[in-house]
């Protein structure tokens, strides 16, 4: 380095001589910077990002609305057939279709480094002007079923993948894992996130990260905080106690900082008690870095333009993708003194230090080529990885070898593989529900796939094409009687596949349609059923979806029922293993299922909080998924932390042994069936009483054993620390553990509680 130094000062003459990003001290580095330069290092390269160039005339030269206003205009523009998608908005600089670029100082050596979403998978543009090749990424599994998987092993595995494309297409950052809180099912973004529990989320984040990560490549845990919901997104004012915020809404980040340890994190765009996170001190700067130790840098969502010198100011160092008057904010505080110099050269320095660390900078070559093929393997073999068995009445799964099979529904032969906005990947194909069938091997009646491809395409045909926003959803065929008699005549067995498809930029409806069976399907369904059941058949209901519906009539109509989210681009393949019994289910729901949709504690108060503009209450406070269910004693259709296998466990020598503040437990798994399979063990806690009311009882701690053979047994082994048995309080403004008795339950979901046994502290 100080070759590079001496030669640059043999040569330039001494007033002229810049001292060199990497060579010097980052402080003397910055140092030399003018205030315009300081002001653009803070900002992503989309400030100035103009409408497409073929925008309609009338339209605004420069971008200056918010996302929501972007996403309306985008939407409505593609409803009317116009090619353009957001992503004609986002980065068309080295790595086109990125989300946006980073400023380079090219006269201090500083580059500009890439920044690309998302959580499923690298979204960048599959294909360039005037360039023959292809940049298709693979489609990963969505967030639920990596949640739903409780494996992460198996996560880290799959994003070790994912973050060798990210590597080798040129970007340096990954806008991902997000990971809020399924506060609400109607959250149109929960597909990519992960569960109700922070304890699920924080830990499939931190092995996301880690997976990521290991190709020298950054991630972005996103969006932090209290980001429940699209509805409003923009400055939605989220109240909430600040023991829920610390217990729930904070604590998979927290997880996932300490032991992932992220290079970046993406506040969100909503306010908290009153305050925008992009704007909020005691959330960036004084949590984030000062409790929990995280030193790499914040961005903002994209376009959470509020202000510039506050972002700044409260420790938002990257504002993104950056506007001209979040420039002008920066300079003007500045030079008014309201932002203080420190403070943006102290963002300045984080942003160095990301920069050092990537692939831009130490100048690797990336090759355009991942190994898509080893990659589509990969995702075949994990697509599967959260499937969860609902329903298996009379083992009617597996499906015999060579069964004939009458398969139902369109999204058997239009399967949704990945939700949509950010989250969306631009894959090469996908692989249909009805095609996995077919290349597993069974006999399949093909007058269904006649009748339901050519219903398919002609609804489709005058319909917009796939884009950033959208996937398009046909309604549900509606089938006669007749016709369902005839296929199931030909077949052993009926399965019907229901999807639903949601994505950023809105919630999902309580309607028919979304949270509801529309009448078509509801008739189908118990049409499919009458029918096979009268025939001495069975039927198997397949959900392919990032979330859930509503279900509890249509329950007792099905004998097999399995929740298949959305796994990726061989998503036929991987449910065709499922159903053929090559692969045992050992998923597990993230979520509680309720029995109807007033049972979640937040129903009264999403999207919005009645009477309010703007403002949605957490009134449930800590008390979200099964921790209400618990206390106010509910029932769900199905517990969170449920599902089945093909076989079946025994639970037996539950210990826990103390070292120091450490407590391991571990259990010893019995598989009791005929067929080897993975049990997810749960260990929940409940916390004697103390000052603050507690839920009944807590996930603290899960683990996931090897596969097990028939008659064999398996010791799953789970650690957590005192201090995760801690509870906030608000008066003393600090974690207590309380001393008393805990009793400690290993469990196989939330409502199969095995065994247990206690600690005293
Ligand atoms: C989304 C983020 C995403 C960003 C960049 C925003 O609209 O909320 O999740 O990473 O756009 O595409």
């Amino acid at each position: 380095m100080g070759i590079s130094l001496m030669a640059l000062a043999a040569c330039a003459p001494a007033e002229q001589t810049k001292l060199m990003y990497g060579d010097q001290p980052m402080e003397d580095v910055i140092a030399q910077m003018t205030l315009d330069q300081k002001a653009n290092m803070v900002l992503g390269t989309a400030r100035g990002m103009m409408f497409p160039p073929d925008a309609a005339p009338g339209m605004p030269k420069r971008v200056t609305a918010n996302i929501d206003d972007l996403i309306k205009e985008a939407t409505e523009r593609a409803a009317k057939g116009d090619t353009m998608t957001i992503s004609t908005f986002m980065g068309t600089g080295r790595v086109p279709g990125d989300a946006a670029e980073g400023y380079a100082i090219e006269e201090l050596g500083i580059p500009s480094i890439a920044y690309a979403d998302g959580p499923a998978g690298l979204r960048i543009n599959p294909t360039r002007e005037g360039d023959e090749n292809t940049y298709y990424c693979t489609a990963f599994p969505t967030g639920t079923i990596l949640a739903a998987s409780w494996d992460p092993e198996t996560v880290e595995k799959v994003t070790k993948a994912m973050g060798n494309e990210v590597l080798e297409y040129g970007v340096d950052v990954l806008l991902a894992p997000a990971l809020n809180i399924h506060r609400n099912p109607l959250c149109g973004r929960n597909f990519e996130y992960y569960s109700e529990d922070p304890i699920l989320a924080g830990k499939i984040a931190a092995a996301y990260v880690k997976g990521i990560q290991s190709n020298g490549v950054g991630t972005s845990i996103k969006h932090y905080a209290v980001n429940s919901q699209e509805t409003m997104r923009n400055g939605i004012d989220a109240v909430v106690s600040e023991r829920a915020i610390r217990e729930i809404y904070l604590k998979g980040f927290e997880i996932a900082v300490k032991e992932g340890k992220p290079w970046t994190v993406m506040s969100s765009y909503n306010k908290i008690n009153g305050v925008l996170a992009s704007e909020n001190k005691w959330l960036l700067t004084d949590v984030l870095r000062g409790e929990w130790g995280f030193d790499g840098i914040v961005m903002t969502d994209w376009w959470a333009e509020e202000d510039g010198a506050r972002q700044q100011a409260a420790g938002n160092d990257l504002l993104m993708p950056g506007t001209q008057h979040q420039y002008d904010e920066i300079v003007n505080g500045i030079k008014n003194g309201s932002l203080a110099e420190a403070d943006l050269d102290r963002n300045i320095a984080n942003i160095l230090n990301l920069i050092q660390k990537t692939p831009t900078y130490k100048g690797y070559k990336y090759s355009n080529k991942p190994d898509l093929k080893a990659h589509a393997q990969l995702v075949r073999e994990n697509g599967s990885c959260g499937t969860v068995l609902l329903e298996n009445k009379d083992n009617v799964l597996p499906l015999a070898a060579n069964a004939k099979v009458a398969v139902f529904g369109n999204a058997s032969y239009d399967t949704f593989v990945g939700g949509t906005g950010s989250g969306n990947v631009n894959r090469a194909y996908k692989v249909n529900i009805y095609e996995g069938l077919k290349n597993a091997g069974f006999t399949l009646v093909e007058e269904l796939e006649k009748a339901y491809t050519s219903f398919i395409d002609a609804a489709k045909s005058k319909m917009v094409a796939e884009s950033f926003w959208i996937t398009p959803s046909v309604a549900d065929m509606n089938l006669p009687i007749s016709q369902i008699k005839a296929a199931i005549a030909k077949a052993d067995v009926a399965i019907y596949t229901i999807s639903r498809q949601a994505g950023e930029g809105a919630d999902r409806k309580l309607e028919k349609g979304d949270y509801y069976l529309t009448d078509v399907e509801a008739t189908n369904l118990k049409n499919i059923s009458e029918a096979a059941h009268a025939a001495g058949k069975k039927l198997v209901v397949l959900l392919n979806m990032g979330s859930i519906i509503e279900l509890t009539e249509q329950v007792p109509l099905v004998d097999g029922l399995v929740h298949v989210f959305m796994p990726g681009q061989e998503a036929g393949n991987s449910i065709a293993d499922v159903l053929s019994g090559k692969v045992n289910p050992s998923g597990k729901l993230p979520m509680t299922w309720a029995k109807a949709y007033k049972d979640y504690s937040s129903a009264v108060d999403f999207p919005l909080s009645p009477g309010e503009d703007r403002v949605v209450k957490y009134t449930e406070d800590i008390f979200v998924g099964y921790r209400h269910f618990d206390k106010n004693k509910v029932e769900p259709l199905y517990p969170f932390g449920y599902g089945k296998s093909y076989t079946t466990f025994e639970y037996a020598n539950l210990n826990v042994k103390a070292n120091g503040d450490t407590y391991t437990v571990t259990v010893e798994v019995k598989n009791t069936g005929k067929v080897a399979g993975r049990e997810v063990v749960q260990l929940y806690v409940s916390a004697p009483k103390g000052n603050l009311e507690k839920p009944v009882k807590e996930l603290k701690a899960f683990g996931k054993s090897a596969l097990i053979k028939p008659g064999e047994k398996a010791v799953v082994t789970m650690t957590f620390k005192k201090a995760d048995l801690a509870s906030y309080d608000e008066a003393k403004k600090q974690w207590v553990v309380d001393p008393g008795t805990y009793t400690l339950n290993a469990a196989a979901s939330a409502a199969d509680l095995r065994l247990n046994t206690t600690i005293k502290l």
